[in-house]
């Protein structure tokens, strides 16, 4: 997977669970967008999160869960459980560590699940899914003691409810943007018959005195944004920005980008092909980690892997690349040429075409040296192990 694509994930990552925890978000269930980056990878973010990552059918190898199947969270007084299932139709070859895990039937899973959160004595019952309407609808059918099932499948984007049997389907629109909310009314002596029809027909009663109502609300641009999230998102959107920039040019260039576009002509000739006029630079290079960054792939077997190609090679999948993971050659390690750019027409041009050489705060190392890969980077210590002497004075 390209460093970029990676970096930005783990971006949208982090924002995603630090404002949920903001919001006080109790659960979230998990698809296949969530394991774009593995599941590994997940369950490390599920411990900055505040809540639990839900899923009742994606299990391990040995059919034991991988993330808690389901809860119960009492509100008022209100027992409501909530489970997670996610489409077994998802393509488990796409995902980092996706051989590690199954999928099982989600309508099995919802079954058992249901009964089991019945018998816990749970009153109202949500079903969090990445299923599409045809199979919430049959899920529906099957008469589970499901109360509420909320979609978010990609083709299906209808907020409004529609009962089935005795539950309620909603698909919410993907990307956040509406809000659900569920209101829950104490009844009187005078019972369900105190609401309006219309409202008695939109809602559900829980035992004998317990009105359940369930609205979504699409998020319009009017509603102001969270004080606290918003500057997050900022933040992010920023840093977002300037990964696009990087992608529109060149994976690895550093400093503003512009210089770096893959002129006509360029291509990428490797270290060795430097080492006739920089000597030093490199002997140098030869010593660090980044010469020999491909064979620490080599020695745990994951050469081939899809997960960890991007950040141990020379530009794979970016122009004047490579694409086919099994033809690594001379675009093995992380190179010259990884920092500075293509360098074809620079010797050709004996120096007089520059090279990229701008630091610009590291972001270009924070390509690879994210948090999960590198948590101790500091772009002082580690830059005087590299390439430089000294930090660049800015
Ligand atoms: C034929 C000799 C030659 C080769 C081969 C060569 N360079 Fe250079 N390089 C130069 C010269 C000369 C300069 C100094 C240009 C100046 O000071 O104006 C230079 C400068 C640089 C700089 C400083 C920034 C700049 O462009 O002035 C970088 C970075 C650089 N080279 C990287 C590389 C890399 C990476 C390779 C291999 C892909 C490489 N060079 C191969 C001759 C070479
Ligand atoms: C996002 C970029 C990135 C990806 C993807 C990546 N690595 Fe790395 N890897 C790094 C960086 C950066 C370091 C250096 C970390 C440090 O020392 O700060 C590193 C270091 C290593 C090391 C040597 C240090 C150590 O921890 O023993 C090994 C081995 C390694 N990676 C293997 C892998 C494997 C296996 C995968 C795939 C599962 C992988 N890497 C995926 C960026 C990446
Ligand atoms: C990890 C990234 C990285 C790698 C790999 C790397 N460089 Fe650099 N190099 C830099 C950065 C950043 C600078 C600019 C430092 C500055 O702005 O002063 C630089 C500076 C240079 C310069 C300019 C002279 C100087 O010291 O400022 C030359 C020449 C150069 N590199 C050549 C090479 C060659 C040749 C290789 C491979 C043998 C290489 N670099 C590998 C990041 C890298
Ligand atoms: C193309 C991805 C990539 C880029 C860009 C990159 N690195 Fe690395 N870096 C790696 C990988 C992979 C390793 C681990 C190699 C290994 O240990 O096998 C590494 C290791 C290192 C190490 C050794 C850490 C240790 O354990 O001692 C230093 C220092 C380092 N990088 C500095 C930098 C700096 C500074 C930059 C930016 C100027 C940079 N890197 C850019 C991928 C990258």
């Amino acid at each position: 997977m390209k460093p970029e694509k990676i970096t930005e994930g783990n971006l949208l990552a982090d924002l995603i669970v630090a404002s949920y925890n903001k919001m006080g978000c109790d659960a979230l269930n998990i698809g296949a967008y969530d394991l774009s980056l593995g599941v590994d990878y997940l369950r490390k973010k599920e411990k900055s999160a505040k809540f639990p990552f839900l899923s009742a059918n994606i299990l391990d190898k040995h059919d034991k869960n991988i993330f808690l199947p389901s809860l119960i969270k009492t509100v008022d007084g209100v027992k409501v459980g909530i489970f997670g299932l996610c489409d077994d139709a998802i393509k488990l070859d796409k995902i980092p560590g996706g051989n590690k895990i199954k999928v099982v039937d989600p309508m099995d899973k919802a079954e058992e699940i249901s009964a089991q959160l019945k018998k816990e004595g749970a009153d109202y019952i949500v079903l969090l899914t990445t299923l599409n309407i045809l199979n919430c609808r049959r899920i529906a059918q099957r008469g589970m003691p499901i109360d509420l099932i909320i979609g978010s499948s990609k083709k299906n984007r209808i907020s409004l409810p529609i009962l089935v049997q005795d539950t309620y389907i909603a698909h919410v629109e993907r990307g956040g943007k509406s809000v659900g909310q569920l209101d829950v009314s104490f009844l009187g002596s005078a019972g369900v018959e105190a609401l309006s029809s219309a409202l008695r027909y939109k809602g559900k009663t829980v035992g004998d005195n317990i009105f359940l109502l369930n609205h979504f609300f699409p998020l319009k641009i009017a509603i102001s944004d969270h004080p606290e999230i918003a500057p997050l998102v900022k933040t992010v959107e920023a840093k977002l920005s300037r990964l696009q920039q990087v992608k529109a040019t060149r994976s690895m260039t550093m400093g503003g980008g512009s210089a770096a576009v893959l002129k006509p002509g360029n291509s990428y000739v490797f270290a060795e092909a430097c080492a006739q006029c920089h000597p030093k630079k490199y002997q140098r290079w030869l010593q660090t980690p980044h010469a020999a960054a491909y064979k620490a792939l080599i020695e745990q077997e994951k050469n081939f892997d899809e997960e960890c190609i991007g950040c141990h090679t020379l530009g794979y999948e970016q122009p004047g690349g490579f694409t086919d993971i099994r033809q690594v050659g001379n675009y093995a390690n992380v190179q010259c040429e990884s920092c500075h750019g293509p360098g074809r027409l620079h010797i050709a041009a004996k120096g007089a075409e520059k090279m990229v050489k701008d630091l610009a705060k590291g972001e270009m190392c924070l390509v690879c040296h994210i948090e999960e890969r590198s948590p101790e980077f500091d772009l002082e210590t580690y830059f005087v192990k590299t390439c430089g002497a000294a930090l660049p004075e800015k």
